[in-house]
């Protein structure tokens, strides 16, 4: 079975993945994030986002008669979307920054032509171009400079064959600065607790979440660690420029909620696009 599934499921290592210090930790890569938040991201909220994503998702695929052969999800976290999508397609790639949100992902599809590859926004390359790309849950608030966005969205636009989709959705300023905001929140999970401590700078438009996880050990005791999250918004107009340039033809973004209008209370908008 094992081997069945290590034939399956291939992870590629990205050839050009930068890590600035080794797995050990030290500096910058002590506090490095989705480490051990990957052991209960599903539960806090890998699980609830994937519901929300999929009624949209789905509402989006029907309204603009999306088909696809082959896919990729970017920043696919713990898989939710690369099971999703592989039960309707024939090729997934799932790409991510995260080698151990990898690992979850890698156990949790066992479906043949799903692939995983642990590659960054900024220098991601797939394998074969694709008809449909997705990038969920405000993973795209992880690039903290306008630069690696429009990198981002242009490398977005190259993966995809012309007349492809690319779906994704993105943390607004209301939500970063209002509903995360400068807070202190304790979570409980099966194995364990988080105390997730939030901080909203109104300069940079970033909000630092430093999250002290404390995982329950076969031995009894538990394990402390820690991971910072930053997170910045930006204007909606740079964001549809920004795909604009990037080559998309044909560009919506709606509020995430029901797929409304993006107005000032819109705490995620959804993106559309159009190669
Ligand atoms: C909020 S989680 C979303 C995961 C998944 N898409 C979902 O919907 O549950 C953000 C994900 O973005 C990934 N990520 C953060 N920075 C990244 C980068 N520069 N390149 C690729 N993935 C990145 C993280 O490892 C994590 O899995």
């Amino acid at each position: 079975m094992a081997q069945e599934v290590a034939v399956r499921v291939k992870i590629l290592k990205g050839t050009r993945r930068k890590r600035a210090v080794d797995d050990a930790g030290s500096g910058e890569n002590a506090t490095r994030p989705y480490r051990q938040l990957a052991l209960i991201y599903d539960e806090l909220v890998g699980d609830s986002a994937f519901d929300c994503w999929r009624e949209n998702f789905d509402r989006l695929v029907a309204r603009y008669s999306i088909e696809y052969e082959a896919a990729a999800d970017i920043a696919c976290g713990t898989g939710h979307a690369v099971a999703y999508l592989i039960s309707r397609c024939d090729r997934v790639y799932g790409v991510d920054i995260s080698p151990e949100m990898l690992q979850v992902a890698s156990f949790r599809v066992r479906a043949q032509g799903s692939t995983f590859i642990e590659q960054s926004f900024t220098d991601f390359e797939l394998p074969e171009k694709v008809d449909l790309l997705t990038c969920n849950f405000d993973s795209l608030n992880y690039l903290l400079s306008a630069e690696d966005v429009a990198e981002a969205l242009r490398r977005f636009a190259d993966s995809l064959k012309p007349g492809g989709y690319c779906i994704f959705d993105m943390n607004t300023t209301r939500e970063l600065e209002l509903e995360w905001g400068t807070s202190v929140l304790v979570h409980r999970v099966n194995n364990g607790f988080a105390v997730w401590e939030s901080e909203w700078d109104p300069q940079l438009r970033i909000n630092s979440l430093r999250m002290t996880n404390f995982i329950l050990r076969e031995d009894g005791l538990y394990e402390r660690s820690e991971e910072m999250h930053r997170e910045r918004s930006y204007d909606l107009d740079f964001l549809i420029d920004g795909l604009r340039d990037a080559g998309f033809s044909h560009v919506e973004a709606y509020d995430a909620k029901g797929l409304a209008v993006v107005n000032e209370d819109t705490r995620r908008v959804h993106f559309l696009a159009r190669r």
